[in-house]
């Protein structure tokens, strides 16, 4: 059988209430999840994209799976407004798994509530122990109908294998079209860059903050200073995250700086450190920072 082009793929995807999309960087996922929204919504349906990709954001900011609904066209061209999210607390697809597996679960089953072809898209990691187990794990919660793996050469088939012989999944496998150039690494940083910004527009609030106010809680004695800088999702009741904020502690007194300061009662810690200026990114082990170890 001939290999599916892109637009087979995107009417399949169009046409199945929920698929998800895997591949290696650049390999045209998101082209196909948008190009399937399209599809979808010229045959009247409701498609609701959840984006996973924590290190490359398409919907709302990095470090978070997002979700968005396509009501009318006009909608894709206002990609970066997600109507929800979910804090994950790193841009690496390699760490903080469990947060990344549940925030998609979590976003995923929201997805089926509130449109009738729901889209996930993931980060490019999908070998290795860390990109197999967030694969499975995502499939075994999200339970898509059919997930396909956009592919250059053969480099997806261990990881089509193992979804197909322990979950049963449908994995339709495409190669990646050979018109895409590849992103560089300076032009994925400063799109991430601008996903912060957008996230974090300036001037940012300065809301005083409780040490009682984390998750995880803080332990006692914990030196505040170690928290500058932290990224954290500003959390209102019921689970939800309303965006994105970054700690800072000084003249002893713990702030978070964030533009949606109003109506949050919780801070969910990040595993990086923000500078809200230049956008660069330290990554940060939370065990590390809390207890030295
Ligand atoms: N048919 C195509 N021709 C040229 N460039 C393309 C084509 N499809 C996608 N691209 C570009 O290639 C890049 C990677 O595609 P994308 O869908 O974002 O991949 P992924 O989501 O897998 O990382 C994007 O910048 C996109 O605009
Ligand atoms: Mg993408």
């Amino acid at each position: 059988m001939a290999e599916p082009s892109t637009e087979t793929i995107a009417r399949i995807v169009a046409g199945t209430p929920v698929s998800m999309l895997i591949g290696g960087l650049d390999t045209g996922k998101t082209t196909v999840a948008l190009e399937a929204v399209r599809l979808a919504l010229a045959s009247g349906k409701r498609p609701v994209l959840v984006d996973a990709d924590v290190g490359n954001s398409t919907v709302g900011p990095p470090a978070c799976v997002s979700l968005k609904v396509f009501r009318t066209p006009s909608d894709l061209d206002r990609l970066d407004e997600a109507d929800d999210l979910h804090f994950v607390g790193t841009i690496l697809p390699s760490r903080l798994v469990l947060q990344q597996v549940i925030a998609t679960s979590v976003m995923a089953q929201k997805a089926r509530e509130m449109g009738d072809v729901v889209i996930i898209d993931t980060t490019a990691v999908a070998s290795g122990v860390a990109g197999e187990t967030l694969k499975y794990h995502k499939t075994e919660l999200c339970r898509p109908e059919r997930i396909i793996a956009l592919q250059r050469g053969e480099e997806m088939e261990p990881v089509v294998g193992m979804l197909r012989r322990f979950l049963g999944v449908e994995v339709i496998t495409a190669p990646t079209d050979p018109a895409i150039l590849p992103m560089s690494p300076d032009a994925r940083a400063r799109k991430r860059a601008e996903g912060f910004a957008r996230a974090l527009r300036h001037p940012l609030d300065r809301w005083k903050v409780r040490p009682t106010v984390f998750a995880p809680t803080l332990p006692v004695g914990l030196q505040l200073t170690r928290l500058d800088g932290v990224l954290v999702g500003v959390q209102s009741g019921g689970g939800s995250c309303l965006g994105l904020g970054v700690l800072s502690f000084e003249d002893d007194t713990l702030r978070v700086m964030t533009n949606v300061g109003e109506g949050m009662t919780g801070l969910r810690l990040g595993s990086m450190r923000l500078d809200i200026d230049s956008y660069q990114l330290q990554m940060l082990n939370l065990r590390e920072v809390m207890f030295g170890v």
